[in-house]
Formats: C-alpha cells, structure tokens, sequence
C-alpha cells in the first residue's frame, strides 16, 4: 500500500514537473539588459503609419453618456468638458499635423447622434465629417472606432451589450456613421478592447454599469462578439474596401512564481479567458462554448493594444476582489501602478499575428505626469516594434497613447498619458519632451 501511494505520488510529481518546464519554455518571460540596446538602430517601412489615438468621452467633452451616468453616481471625478476638443478639434489637428503624423484613431460617440432611442442628430455627424475631410485635407488617414467604451445613456437603460436584443440598435449606428464616412474612412474599429470592457464594467465594477458577476461578464463579451461579426459583415457587405478589425488589449498573465504550479494554473486561465476567448471566435467561429454566426474570419486586421504584463499569482480577480499590481524587482513602474515591460511587446505582437490578419498597433503609452519615464518607454517600445518588423511580422502602424492629457476611465485626471500636457484650467496644451523625441524620430524614419 505505502509502496503505491509512493509510486503515485512520484508520478504524480513527474508530471507536475515535466508540465511545468513544458509551460516555462512555451511561455518564457524575457527581461533584457536594456543598457545594451542601441536603442536608436530602428528602421521602419517607408509606408509605416505613424500615428496617434485618442477616444471620443476622454477628449471631446460636454456629454451625457452611460459615463456620465456612472461617474455621477459613483461620486467620482466627472469628465465635465475633457479636453473641450469637440470646440477645439481643428486646434489639436494641428498638433497632429505638428508631430509629422499619418494617421490618426479617434472614436465616433453614439450619443451625441442618437441621444435619445430614434432621434437622430444631423449635425455631430456633420462635424465628424469635416473632421475627416480635415484629417484628409492634412495627409492624415482616420481610423474610425465605433464604440470605445461609452454609448447612449437610454442603451444603458435597455441593458446595453449584456441584452442580445439590443445589437440591432448598435448595428443601426454603425451603419448610419458607416454610411456617411466610408466615402473617405477606409480603416474601422468596431470595438475598443472588448474584454476590458466586460470584465471591468461586469466583474471588478469599475467601469458602468458596475456589476460584478462573472455570467454577466460572460455574456456581455459574448454579445459583444456577435456584435462585432454583425457589424463586420454588413460594413463589409456595403463597401469591400473598408478594412475592418476590433482593439484588442493584450495584457500577458505571467507566473508570479515560475516554479509554483498554481501561479502556472492561475496564469493560463487567466490567459485564456483575457486574449484566448476573442482569439478562438475569429479562429473557429466559437466563444465560450457558443457559436457566434460569422463571426469566424471577420476580421481585415488586428487592432494590438499593449500597455503591460500582469504578474499573477493565486490571486485571480474575482467578483470580490480589487485589481492589484505586482512588478518584477527590475522593473519600473508608471503612475498607474503597473510596470513598464516592453519585452511584452513582442509577445503581444506574435499573439497577434496568430490571428492571421495585418496587426495594427491602435494602443501604446505609458501615464508618467512628469515626463520622466515616457521617452525611455516610447523608444523600447518602438525598438521592439522596429525589430518585430524586421523578423517578418506584418505590422502596419504604431498609434501612441496619447494625442493629449484626456480623461482615463476611473481615474479621472490624475492619469496623464499624452504627448502634450494639457492645462484643464484653461485648455492650453505643450508639447512634452517626449512628443519632441516621437515627431523627430518620425520625421527621421519618413526621410530615409
Ligand atoms: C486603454 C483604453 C484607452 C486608454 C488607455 C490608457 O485600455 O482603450 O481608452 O484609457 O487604456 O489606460
């Protein structure tokens, strides 16, 4: 007996080791000597996109939206009139203008054109309209979001994305700004990282409507899939020149332990939940055991959001628990309380091109107020970027975030991600070092 219990357990230990020396090479964790890095040996393609993103509740201002909402019943920072850029949109174009961009991702806000269910506005699309004729005008190319995290207040109401029955009335939306910009928009993002909104607004209740339970979570990204491939399909079906993908937040689930099975276990399911789930439905048409009609394919390009990794242990955000950030001894951390880690990068761009498609980077930056750590993180990440490139992957733009200082989410203003730094007392904007260092570096790669 004693003999077979020992037999067992060796076995059993056998392969807990061999799985996870198996999981520590599928899944290294790489931290460079930076120091040893010439930083500034990139070369970009001469068609590279340079750009920046921003989106329409962080900037514009003067909204009354399911944020607007939230923000006032949580008592928390209310994003009043943002960066007041619906009045000063072509101002900040000429930044862009400034910083030597070609392209530029901002988002469209359903409520200011529904902001009651049926009553449409002319007018705030009109103006999209000239802000793309703008951005034309300037050699610019807009890549259009479509839903980055707010929508109309009466959406909420009905239950917003967590109702099936209510993807038609996004569909309907997207179709409309479809219909009047697709003459000149030729990029679209249908959905800003999806799963950071049902898991934040759905799970942790960080963002609205709040809630915190995992079905919910569940079929709120599940709906959010379907809304997608609907939006895909038609958009697709009326011009089949519009190139169409969704942002996906990548955030790498790393081991606090590596040796530890249960950091290992933590990890991988947190993994496959966060970046599998979306990967599985473009791959195979199915998410979380549903089939999603067309969803499988529906996908121009991969709009790749990179900010950092997550260092996991046991811990695994729960219906009960707050987010909370470990780093490596080595590592730095930004305002945010996560750490910069721009070896990540290349990981999240080889988990991209496993969806098969062009990569677009519509997401990167770093919340430093004092400017201190952005230019050492805008050139890792470029470098990692110019050296991925160089290895093959397909890698078309590089969208830093952000244009400005704006309004980030459940942390109001103390965030500041921009390349210029804005003065909310009186709306006036300069330029930062490190927006020095992104438009010199930008002019230089265009020249060569
Ligand atoms: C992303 C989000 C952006 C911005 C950024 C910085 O998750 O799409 O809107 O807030 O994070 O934290």
């Amino acid at each position: 007996m004693i003999e077979a219990v020992a037999t067992f357990s060796l076995a059993l230990l056998s392969v807990v080791l061999i799985w996870m020396i198996y999981l520590r090479r599928a899944h290294p964790e790489p931290h460079l000597d930076w120091g040893r890095q010439d930083l500034d040996s990139i070369k970009f393609p001469e068609n590279f996109h340079w750009g920046v993103a921003t989106a329409a509740h962080q900037v514009e201002g003067g909204l009354r939206n399911n944020w607007t909402a939230f923000e006032e019943s949580k008592d928390m920072e209310l994003s009043g009139d943002a960066c007041d850029h619906w009045r000063l949109w072509e101002q900040d174009f000429q930044m862009l203008s400034d910083l030597g961009l070609n392209t530029y991702r901002f988002s469209i806000e359903w409520s200011r054109l529904e902001p009651e269910e049926g009553a449409w506005e002319e007018g705030p699309l009109k103006e999209y309209s000239k802000m793309v004729d703008d951005l034309i005008s300037r050699g610019i190319r807009p890549m259009v979001t479509l839903h980055h995290f707010s929508h109309p207040h009466w959406w909420e109401d009905k239950g917003g994305f967590s109702n099936a029955e209510n993807i038609p009335d996004f569909v309907r939306y997207c179709d409309r700004v479809h219909a009047a910009l697709s003459d000149r928009v030729k990029v679209w993002c249908t959905i800003n990282e999806p799963v950071v909104f049902s898991s934040m607004g759905y799970a942790l209740g960080q963002f609205p409507p709040g809630k915190r339970s995992i079905t919910q979570t569940v079929l709120v990204m599940k709906n959010m899939m379907v809304a997608h491939s609907k939006v895909y399909n038609l958009l697709k079906s009326k011009d089949k020149d519009s190139s169409i993908g969704f942002a996906k937040n990548v955030t790498l689930f790393d081991p606090t332990n590596r040796w530890s099975p249960l950091d290992w276990a933590a990890s991988r399911l947190l993994d496959w939940i966060w970046n599998g789930a979306w990967q599985r439905a473009i791959q195979k048409g199915r998410m979380f055991g549903s089939n999603i009609d067309g969803a499988k394919s529906s996908l121009d390009f991969i709009g790749l959001n990179y900010y950092t990794h997550f260092v996991t242990g046991l811990f695994v955000p729960t219906a009960t628990s707050e987010l909370d950030f470990q780093k490596r001894d080595n590592e730095v951390e930004t305002d945010f309380g996560y750490p910069m880690y721009a070896e990540g990068f290349r990981r999240a761009i080889e988990y991209a091109s496993a969806f098969g498609v062009p990569i677009e980077v519509t997401e990167n930056g770093v919340a430093d107020a004092s400017d201190s750590l952005r230019p050492e993180h805008l050139k890792r990440h470029l470098w990692i970027l110019s050296e991925a490139i160089k290895d093959g992957y397909d890698v078309r733009s590089f969208h830093y975030w952000s244009l400005m200082d704006n309004f980030e989410w459940a942390e109001g203003y103390s965030m500041r991600f921009g390349l210029y730094e804005v003065n909310y007392e009186d709306q006036s904007r300069s330029l930062r070092q490190s927006g020095e260092i992104y438009r010199d570096l930008i002019k230089a790669q265009l020249k060569r």
